[in-house]
């Protein structure tokens, strides 16, 4: 999910709204589209209510379904407040536009627990929703405090000021769709699940309120594709990549055999998913015939995606032609790719507020080739491997 930044959007004093691109689908191989996202529990009041949160860099809200909400799908699980002795549900309302439609309700405090870790927290109790974000059970959204509807301190803050971590920043290690095994550490780093002789290499944020960093554009051998910011999102699906440089970028791909064209669904009309044809029987392979993807951040640092980082499946026709999705995705919107957990399934990926700075490194996960890194980085890494959770992976 990105969050479209609109501070002034302050309306009364109780109220305050935010527009929130929430965008989370993929195509699945047998043609359907299921939706995949990362989620992390957490407890919520005295009777320890158990809550599947997604996890969003992309937006800075905690909110969950009232037991009182309206809107949301029967199979979402509510928080039942009234079943809480320490809720303190206020009067204060606030509203959130999602891409998927809004949701709105009330803040509250209560004790919830991540971990073993008991914080008195705030968050928004939702009541209303409609539109696609009435299947989301909750979010907890790990983005900025300062672009958070709710004034009080986010979880990573309440992390911070209870001292529970010493620096404001957490790491992100996400497992394919379908597997298990994806963590989020905050307040550390866990060099476990980088590649062996890898270094974390950092990016210096250009927003005090959102993951954008500055690059120079993805390229193909050596042809480069102009972009200029990159928004790190793990509500986000796909590595979703302005119509601007993908038009151009699957031309070179026609060059090299591989035939791909645009689907657009209607559930979200401004973005279309990626889909390509190749020889079934070349003797390259299937998948080899796709070139690697470079996100080049400036002259010495390239962060590498090979066919097997961005194709989801392939399927073979008619003997002779295979058809493949990609998680790659067109957007018709902005000069901005989105690094969503197509990305994030390749590289360990540190969000860091403190310093104000995103680390990537070539996650074990990654299927083949190294971070392409001609300078030294030497950025010492503070171990303080407080809060350790493991993901719940829902598809
Ligand atoms: C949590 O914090 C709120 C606001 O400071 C306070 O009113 C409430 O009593 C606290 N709740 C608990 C259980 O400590
Ligand atoms: C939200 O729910 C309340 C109570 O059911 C209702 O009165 C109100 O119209 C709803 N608001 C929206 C925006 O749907
Ligand atoms: C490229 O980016 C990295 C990471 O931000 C930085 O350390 C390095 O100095 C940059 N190199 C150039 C030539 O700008």
């Amino acid at each position: 999910m990105f969050l479209i930044v609109l501070l002034g959007l302050l309306y009364q004093t109780k109220s305050i709204m935010y527009q929130i691109k929430r965008h989370l689908t993929i195509v699945d191989p047998i043609h359907d589209i299921h939706q995949v996202e990362y989620r992390v529990q957490m407890q919520f009041g005295s009777m320890k209510q158990q809550m599947e949160l997604i996890i969003d860099t992309g937006s800075s809200d905690l909110w969950v379904p009232s037991i009182d909400a309206k809107g949301f799908l029967n199979y979402v699980k509510r928080y039942d407040y009234k079943a809480s002795q320490t809720c303190i549900k206020t009067d204060s309302r606030y509203q959130i536009f999602y891409d998927d439609g809004p949701i709105s309700g009330t803040l509250a405090w209560d004790q919830v627990w991540m971990h073993n870790i008991k914080f008195n927290q705030s968050f928004l109790l939702i009541e209303n929703a409609s539109g696609n974000i009435a299947s989301s059970g909750g979010i907890l959204g790990l983005g900025f405090h300062s672009i958070a509807a709710n004034p009080y301190p986010s979880i990573l803050e309440s992390l911070y000021q209870q001292k529970l971590i010493s620096k404001k920043y957490f790491s992100l290690y996400l497992k394919d769709e379908g597997e298990f095994g994806s963590y989020i550490l905050f307040g550390g780093i866990d060099m476990q699940f980088v590649q062996k002789d890898q270094k974390i290499s950092y990016v210096p944020l250009l927003s005090e309120y959102q993951y954008l960093i500055g690059i120079e554009g993805m390229s193909i051998d050596d042809e480069l594709f102009t972009i200029t910011t990159a928004l790190v999102d793990s509500g986000t699906s796909c590595l979703t990549i302005p119509a601007i440089a993908i038009d151009d970028m699957l031309q070179v791909f026609t060059a090299k055999g591989v035939q791909c064209s645009y689907k657009v669904e209607n559930y979200a009309p401004s973005y279309s998913t990626v889909h390509c044809f190749v020889d079934a029987t070349h003797e390259q392979g299937i998948i080899d015939q796709f070139p690697i993807i470079k996100i080049r951040i400036n002259s010495t640092l390239e962060l590498l995606l090979n066919p097997q980082d961005y194709i989801y499946s392939c399927t073979i026709l008619d003997g002779s032609q295979s058809k493949c999705n990609t998680k790659l995705e067109r957007s018709e919107i902005d000069d901005f790719l989105l690094l969503g957990d197509a990305f994030l399934h390749s590289y360990y990926t540190v969000f860091d507020q403190t310093d104000k700075q995103i680390g990537f490194a070539h996650s074990i996960n990654n299927k083949g080739l190294k971070l392409h890194v001609k300078t030294r980085h030497l950025i010492s890494f503070a171990h303080m491997l407080i809060l350790y959770i493991n993901l719940l992976l829902i598809s």
